[in-house]
């Protein structure tokens, strides 16, 4: 039950059952140690322009960073009755400090103050996210380094259509990633803007500073307008954008590991450390991290959608509706932490190529057919040409059972004159990997240039 009083406007306290309604603190709570820094930086503000004395301000501070140290000794736990964190940071510091702990909301409300917590908090978390993308693309180079030669069919539509290079195929995902990586630390100037100081709405009678205080916090501007300092969510939304975006990466890669662990693909085995067995199915080795890696990928989607859908219709400035920002961000922040966590794990000791088999499955079929027809092209036949007749080739030798490689010279020359002996080894998985040699393609020559540019690339701070 809320034991909050307002302003002398209100005669009773609320509800019950509304106080626990309105309440914001179990969730946000998270924000505190940005609150206590936030609240120092007004504080150390409102004492350098005059708005308060030189001793209230270190009072204050003093105050808040004691604060600071309670909680992290687990010794400040405020409950409902807070209604939210602001609120019992600022019942906490007029505890301690007495009355001059009244003062620290002096030209400030919950309103700039809640922008400024959560920038702060968003701020620290892409920091911490793009850590971790550096940590999982390092993961996926060591892979790819040691795979450069190793091949693999490569798919369009989910049918094989000509052999890559194992390396090239993790190198794609260290470029999306890259972009993952890149796009947070643009997001990050947008959020890294201080709404400290627009007040409620409009600004505010003292004299203050915001320079200053955005400074203290190392915000990298001030929201120019106060109407949309404290009621601009496009930060966050931003955020939840590129969240969304790194878990359509992984979502993707978890998507082709489950399939290469099946055992229609048995391209990857699964290591004890990274996968389940069934309560019932003895023999079953289940890819649960990356199909719970897929699943939470629509958890964070989820958090994207509803919060477009929260700002669409909001009038100008605050409304309490933005108080619903916080727990889409947090768990959205939570899942792509936790996600990227277990695949990096997954992919450095979770999972282990099967070479032999991915051997056996770029010499089974006919992914080589477009080397053939390049084959001929070269030799001055026109491409659609030779296209025509390689297609007939394949369908006779689908009909007689063959793979190409098993055509004799004879039905070879039958075919067309041009073909000469070389034509086998044009068409041996390794030589056709390996003529791909154009910029970005999956040539060996290019995989190795493209895995050291990457390698200098995950570097970059
Ligand atoms: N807990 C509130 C939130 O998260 C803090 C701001 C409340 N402001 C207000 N005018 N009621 O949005």
């Amino acid at each position: 039950p809320s034991t909050q009083t307002w302003s002398q406007r209100f005669e009773s306290t609320l509800h019950p059952a509304i106080a626990d309604f309105n309440a914001s603190i179990h969730f946000d709570i998270q924000l505190i140690e940005y609150d206590l820094t936030g609240s120092q930086a007004h504080a150390e503000m409102l004492a350098k322009t005059g708005i308060i004395s030189a001793d209230e301000g270190a009072e204050l501070v003093r105050g808040l960073e004691q604060i600071r140290q309670e909680y992290r000794q687990g010794n400040f736990t405020p409950g409902t009755d807070a209604e939210d964190v602001h609120f019992a940071v600022e019942r906490r510091l007029t505890e301690l400090v007495g009355d001059v702990g009244k003062k620290l909301h002096t030209a400030r409300s919950r309103n700039d103050q809640v922008g400024t917590d959560t920038r702060l908090y968003l701020r620290d978390q892409i920091q911490q996210i793009r850590q971790q993308i550096r940590q999982f693309q390092e993961v996926l180079l060591s892979l790819a380094s040691q795979h450069v030669r190793t091949l693999i069919p490569g798919y369009t539509h989910l049918q094989r259509a000509q052999p890559i290079s194992l390396a090239h195929h993790l190198l794609a995902y260290f470029e999306m990633t890259q972009r993952d990586w890149q796009r947070l630390g643009e997001i990050c100037q947008r959020v890294n803007i201080s709404p400290l100081g627009s007040g409620a709405l409009a600004g505010t009678t003292f004299p203050i500073d915001r320079h200053f205080a955005a400074e203290r916090l190392n915000f990298g501007g001030v929201y120019a307008n106060s109407l949309d300092g404290v009621s601009d969510r496009d930060f966050a939304i931003e955020f939840l954008c590129a969240a969304s975006l790194i878990m359509v990466h992984l979502s993707r890669l978890s998507e082709e590991v489950i399939l290469w662990a099946s055992q229609e693909f048995s391209f990857v085995s699964l290591k004890d450390s990274c996968a389940t067995g069934s309560s019932i199915m003895p023999q079953k080795k289940n890819p649960d991290v990356p199909e719970l890696v897929r699943g939470k990928t629509g958890r964070v989607f989820g958090h994207l959608q509803a919060m477009l859908v929260l700002m669409k219709g909001l009038p100008l400035a605050y409304n309490k509706d933005l108080q619903e920002d916080k727990e889409a961000l947090f768990d959205g922040v939570k899942t792509v932490k936790v996600c990227l966590e277990a695949m990096t794990i997954l992919l450095s000791e979770g999972l282990e190529f099967q070479t032999a088999r991915l051997t056996e499955a770029v010499n089974e079929d006919f992914s080589n057919a477009t080397d053939v027809a390049d084959y001929l092209a070269k030799k001055g036949v026109p491409f659609r040409e030779a296209y025509g007749l390689v297609g007939k080739v394949v369908k006779t030798s689908l009909a007689a059972n063959k793979l190409l490689k098993d055509l004799t010279l004879d039905e070879w020359k039958d075919l067309h004159p041009a073909f000469e002996a070389d034509v086998y080894d044009a068409i041996a998985p390794e030589q056709v990997v390996s003529a791909r040699n154009s910029y970005g393609g999956t040539g060996f020559e290019q995989v190795q240039k493209a895995l050291e540019d990457a390698q200098k690339r995950v570097k970059e701070e």
